[in-house]
């Protein structure tokens, strides 16, 4: 079957690309407000993008009431996030914070979260997430009056020591992680243990 995503309704195109584009990673972006109230929030169109420099990019929707979201408003207004990623311990904390709520509630107080100072930028990183990129926009593309994509310059990468395999060689243990993946429909997740090895040729 073929469908026709020109014809096809923004939500139905929704649901085809989220239903089939899986299993996503998920950032959990913690940004901060012109006046400087903490803001936090999970983003599954996400991905990194590139090494030289370090890019991530985030695809970030309007509001279905309609408007940015916070973390768009806050981004553009400061150039600045951080990228935590999510371990299942703290799945239930994560989608605490991703709900509809004012843009004066830190949400991550909603969720009894604390904060950790970020070194490069305003941003704090979440208590918890064994990974924390701390970045720079370095671009900000409107892709359509109502989404646009944020890439960000990683300008330092938090990794808790103890998935640190080997410093040196930058080798980590990336199962160690147990970070969740969105998948299809509003409360689907996958972990990311079930792996298998193929050699490269
Ligand atoms: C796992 C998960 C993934 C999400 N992915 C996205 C996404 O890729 N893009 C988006 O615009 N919203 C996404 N959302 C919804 C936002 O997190 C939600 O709209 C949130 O309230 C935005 O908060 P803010 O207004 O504080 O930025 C996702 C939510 C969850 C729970």
């Amino acid at each position: 079957m073929v469908f026709d995503m020109v014809s096809l309704s923004a939500e139905n195109r929704y649901k085809l690309l989220t239903a089939t584009v899986v299993p996503r990673p998920i950032a959990w972006v913690t940004t901060c407000s012109a006046d400087g109230i903490v803001n936090a929030a999970a983003f599954s169109f996400f991905n990194a993008m590139g090494n030289d420099p370090p890019i991530l990019a985030i695809g970030l929707l309007h509001n279905p009431e309609g408007g940015a979201k916070d973390t768009a408003r806050n981004i553009i207004a400061t150039q600045e996030f951080v990228v935590n990623l999510v371990p299942e311990s703290l799945a239930s904390a994560m989608n605490i914070t991703s709900a509809a709520v004012a843009a004066d509630v830190n949400e991550l107080e909603l969720a009894n979260l604390k904060e950790i100072a970020s070194l490069k930028v305003a941003p704090p990183r979440i208590e918890g997430s064994p990974v924390a990129f701390e970045c720079r926009t370095f671009q900000a593309i409107d892709t359509g009056p109502k989404q646009m994509i944020v890439l960000g310059e990683v300008l330092a990468v938090h990794i808790d020591s103890q998935y640190v395999l080997d410093a040196e060689r930058c080798h980590i243990d990336t199962s160690a992680l147990e970070l969740i993946a969105r998948m299809h429909g509003r409360g689907w997740y996958a972990r990311t243990l079930d792996q298998f090895e193929m050699k490269r040729r």
